[in-house]
């Protein structure tokens, strides 16, 4: 079966779209600093965009987590695969997440950094799947809303692949 990608999202429309978000961020953080956290691999690419278009002091690190295996994802629980480098105490951090679906990574982080005292925690995303939240949780920056469809490319991917293109497409089979 061969496969291809249905494009969704252009790279213009994704780095217009990005450059906003910056702009946002910049306006909403002014005379303050911030801490992006970038959880991997997915939000990579995304994080290193956003933070050439802030214009107010940046810090960034990077972790990553991955559920407990498909059985007990239900459970919540996630496991850290690869830790902060740096404390979170007193920061205001951004939590960068390529696509939030269920909503239990980013409450999971939200919790944990919370208990690292962190000053204020927010979440900005590029793509948003709100129609398959399970937690009540809200996302401060959005990209893109799109519906329950599964996508890939910058930085997200299906079986490790796709993660370099640099637009945002949905995977297709053909004969
Ligand atoms: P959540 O905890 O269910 O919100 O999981 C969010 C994570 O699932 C994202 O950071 C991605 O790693 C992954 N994910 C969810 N939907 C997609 C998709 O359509 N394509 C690629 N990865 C996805
Ligand atoms: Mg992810």
């Amino acid at each position: 079966m061969a496969e291809y990608i249905e494009t969704l999202l252009t790279e213009e429309e994704v780095d217009q779209k990005i450059s906003e978000l910056g702009k946002r961020i910049s306006e909403d953080y002014a005379g303050r600093q911030v801490h992006l956290v970038g959880i991997l691999k997915g939000a990579s690419f995304f994080m290193c965009e956003l933070a050439k278009r802030i214009t107010v002091p940046v810090s960034i690190d990077f972790m990553s987590v991955s559920s407990y295996g498909a059985s007990t994802k239900s459970s919540g629980i996630v496991r850290i695969v690869k830790d902060l480098d740096d404390p979170l105490l007193d920061k205001d951090v951004i939590i960068v997440e390529d696509i939030v679906d269920s909503g239990r990574t980013i409450c999971y982080l939200q919790e944990l950094f919370r208990d690292k005292g962190a000053r204020s925690i927010r979440f900005c995303t590029l793509l948003d799947k709100p129609e398959r939240r399970v937690v009540d949780i809200s996302v401060d920056y959005v990209g893109f809303r799109i519906p329950d469809r599964f996508v890939v490319g910058y930085g997200m991917d299906y079986d490790q692949r796709y993660r370099n293109l640099p637009y945002i497409g949905v995977v297709r089979f053909e004969d």
